[in-house]
């Protein structure tokens, strides 16, 4: 799975937002609002919804400073009917994260609405960019306080596939449409964040190297080549 980062992947978001000329950022499950204060710094508008009364609140009190934020109260599967409705006829971004999540969060032992809410968003004719947290719930199927989660393949059967691809990615399922624009967005992503974590490596190494250590000496050499490698492929021209 590569590097899992917590949350919203910050720099392939922005980076698809101007691939696709994204103004509106969709999210499911607000919280305490810290993804839609940073969205809100990016995008021309954000629209995020949040079951749970005590976290609109929560958030509300956050939000309140950025006057293109619409913080909606209810369920995401219902509500995003609306959301959709306003922005007719434009791309958006979602970022789908609605499910339980402990203390006072909404949804508690509830079926988590990702399938609804990807089959709404399907049956609009735009092509969107959908990113959805915790990739790991689809892998393993969790029906616990978190809510129940469907398996990845009957997530994937809700996509159409004619327009749309799907890619594991930090933890996120990406779901992008299919021209070559947003495939190369997303390979790029991924090797620049292979190339990272090889970099990291290497450094442990190279302590190894310093203090004359054999293996290390040898481990680093191959590493080295294999930067090397990592460095061809995320200059490719994409
Ligand atoms: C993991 S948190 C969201 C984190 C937030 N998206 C972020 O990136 O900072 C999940 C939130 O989803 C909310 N939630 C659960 N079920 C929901 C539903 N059906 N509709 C809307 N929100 C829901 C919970 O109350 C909780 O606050």
């Amino acid at each position: 799975m590569g590097l899992v980062f917590e949350g919203i992947p910050v720099e392939l978001t922005a980076e698809l937002k101007k691939v696709n000329k994204i103004d509106c950022f969709v999210e499911t499950g607000t919280n305490k609002g810290n993804t839609a204060a940073w969205a809100a710094k990016i995008f021309e508008k954000v629209f995020t919804i949040e079951l749970s009364p005590v976290y609109v609140r929560l958030a509300g009190q956050k939000l309140r400073k950025y006057d293109n934020v619409e913080l909606l109260e209810g369920d995401s599967a219902v509500m995003l009917d609306e959301v959709l409705k306003t922005n007719s006829g434009k791309r958006c971004f979602f970022w789908l994260d609605a499910h339980y999540c402990g203390k006072e969060t909404g949804g508690f032992g509830e079926k988590a609405p990702v399938l609804e809410e990807l089959k709404k968003i399907m049956a609009t004719p735009e092509n969107h960019c959908i990113l959805i947290d915790d990739a790991r719930f689809f892998n393993a199927p969790l029906s616990t306080q978190r809510g129940e989660y469907p398996d990845i393949l009957t997530l994937a059967s809700v996509i159409d596939s004619s327009r749309y691809r799907l890619f594991i990615v930090d933890d996120c399922v990406v779901i992008l449409p299919s021209d070559a624009e947003n495939i190369a967005a997303i390979h790029k992503y991924v090797w620049k964040y292979d190339f990272l974590r090889a970099r990291k490596t290497f450094s442990f190494y190279w302590y190894a190297l310093k203090t004359g250590n054999f293996k290390g000496i040898a481990v680093a050499f191959l590493l080295l080549l294999k930067l090397y490698k990592y460095k061809d492929k995320s200059s490719a021209d994409y």
